[in-house]
């Protein structure tokens, strides 16, 4: 797989310690704030993030999955988000962290933000572990980035093309002749 990689941008390493540090960042904001906290993970990308950033945070939490397709299949242009899972638990009165892999057109947190909104959350804050330049809507904003990058399709760490490359333990951008 790493041979399918034209460069590792973020090594397991770096993005350990950044995780790190994205955990002490959100533990300060939510430190005790009642009600509790309802982490909303949007799957599939942000599973390995997740993972590693609700173990750098001590507080009490639940969490609600929501699945939502942006890329049907073995393309690299996003389409309009579909919820394929609906949120798995009520998130009214509760604050929301919402946690995604990767801010791009911003399609995808526009729609879970304005769909958390609406359901009654108290607060809705967005981690996003990526996020790349210039695409997004004004009204999408991310409280928390792991580390900004140029517009390159990458995979790795939860991120996929085409269901494929989750499992690689770093980020890097794959060789664009692989995605034609
Ligand atoms: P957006 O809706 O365009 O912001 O895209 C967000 C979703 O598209 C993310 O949750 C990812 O699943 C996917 N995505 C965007 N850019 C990339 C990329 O470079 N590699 C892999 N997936 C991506
Ligand atoms: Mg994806």
């Amino acid at each position: 797989m790493r041979s399918d990689l034209s460069k590792v941008l973020f090594t397991r390493e770096q993005i350990q310690q950044r995780v790190r540090e994205m955990g002490n960042e959100i533990a300060i904001v939510y430190a005790d704030l009642e009600p509790g906290l309802t982490i909303v993970p949007i799957l599939s990308g942000s599973i390995i993030f997740l993972a590693d950033l609700i173990r750098e945070l001590p507080m009490r939490m639940k969490i609600a999955l929501i699945q939502l397709s942006t890329y049907p299949g073995a393309t690299t242009t996003a389409q309009e988000p579909r919820v394929v899972t609906e949120l798995s638990a009520d998130v009214r009165g509760r604050h929301v962290l919402i946690v995604d892999d990767i801010l791009d057109t911003g399609r995808t947190l526009r729609s879970v933000q304005s769909m958390i909104r609406d359901r009654g959350a108290a607060t809705v804050r967005t981690a996003v572990l990526l996020s790349k330049p210039g695409k997004a809507p004004p009204e999408v904003t991310v409280d928390f980035v792991g580390f900004e990058i140029d517009d390159l399709f990458v995979v790795g760490y939860g991120l996929d093309f085409d269901d494929h490359y989750r499992n690689l333990p770093h980020i890097g951008v794959l060789r664009p002749e692989l995605t034609r």
